[in-house]
């Protein structure tokens, strides 16, 4: 037990300063909260770089399904020679799950939340987070939208919470955006910083507004895009065209819609309509229709596309096939 907790990150070549790697050094242990689309992958690229990984989910059925996507990604890795099938069962060897909080929490250095995008249950995560992680432990959260300022003040260590907010599919994108809540201090920041680069990812540092930068410019334009179709401007598949080939976007925004999922781009949208008060933050009706009638995309099987499982072909929806659909 004391052999698996000893340190396994490999700092020698990593390029970083003498001051960076004394403060790597310090973090052995990373707890990973909720194990679903993001936290499968925050998971994956932590293990990878040599942490300890605690993978914690109230649903144990959820972590093996987590377990088993690391090991599928990791296998696209091996197959394209960016990792060995030794690195795979090391990586793997360093992840163990929990449902318990207070066993997954009580020796972490870094804790990631990772749970469902809800403020109340963040709320709740990181009271308990507070309560159970030793003094020096920071805060973490993914959270795409919600007040890192706010989280941060249901705990009593506000200076050692913080956004990181990765990107999916977190193994291959490269950015994480990183949010200073208003009492995070600068070297949490740092920290979180440095911690992001030694990953393999860019970290872009923000402010705590709504939507942080990421969202707040992607959104509106998810949105304008379903307003635009609403409208009858023009079909779903004219204006994912029009931003794939016009502006070499590398999807359109109806079917980025899509994978996101539609419930996700609707609170989003709510944040920015709430945080700013302005009439252009308002969520398309359609969007708000599609959503409470559960056609959320690829998570249930149909949006603006249809989606089989085992198909990779892009299919409108009927609801938008035709023309006259309107
Ligand atoms: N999906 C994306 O593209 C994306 C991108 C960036 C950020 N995010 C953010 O990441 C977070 C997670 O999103 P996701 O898409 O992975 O969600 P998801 O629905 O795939 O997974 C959420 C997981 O959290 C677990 N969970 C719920 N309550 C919990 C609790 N109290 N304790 C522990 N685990 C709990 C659920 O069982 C589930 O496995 C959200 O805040 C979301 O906004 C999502």
């Amino acid at each position: 037990m004391i052999k698996e907790k000893e340190n396994t990150v490999q700092l020698e070549h990593s390029g970083l300063d003498q001051k960076t790697k004394d403060m790597l050094q310090k973090f052995k242990i990373v707890t990973v909260i909720g194990s679903g689309t993001m936290g499968n992958g925050i998971c994956h690229v932590f293990a990878q770089s040599g942490f300890h990984v605690h993978m914690m989910d109230i649903r144990q059925d959820a972590m093996d399904k987590a377990i088993a996507t690391i090991g599928k990604n990791m296998d696209r890795q091996i197959a394209k020679e960016k990792l060995t099938e030794e690195q795979k069962a090391e990586s793997l060897g360093r992840i163990s799950t929990y449902t318990d909080m207070a066993e997954a929490v009580k020796d972490a250095d870094l804790v990631i939340e990772a749970a469902t995008e809800n403020i109340d249950l963040k709320v709740k995560i990181f009271e308990q987070l507070d309560a159970l992680c030793p003094e020096h432990t920071i805060l973490a959260t993914n959270t795409s939208s919600i007040s890192i300022t706010r989280i941060g003040s249901h705990t009593k260590r506000p200076g050692q919470v913080i956004g990181m907010h990765f990107m999916n599919p977190v193994p291959v994108m490269k950015l994480v955006e990183i949010i200073n809540g208003y009492a995070t201090t600068h070297e949490v920041t740092q920290v979180i910083h440095d911690l992001s680069s030694f990953l393999g990812k860019v970290p872009c540092v923000v402010q705590d507004y709504p939507g942080f930068v990421s969202n707040r410019i992607l959104m509106p334009l998810i949105n304008e895009a379903i307003i635009t179709l609403q409208e009858g401007v023009a079909g779903v598949e004219e204006i994912d065209t029009i931003m794939k080939l016009g502006m070499a976007h590398p999807m359109g925004p109806l079917q980025l819609a899509d994978f996101i999922g539609l419930d996700t781009c609707y609170s989003i949208m709510n944040v920015l309509h709430m945080g700013f008060g302005k009439q252009k933050y308002a969520p398309a009706t359609l969007l708000a229709n599609m959503v409470q009638a559960g056609y959320l995309g690829v998570k249930s099987g149909e949006g603006f596309y249809k989606y089989t499982p085992g198909s990779k072909d892009k299919v409108v929806s009927d609801r938008f096939s035709s023309k006259s659909w309107k």
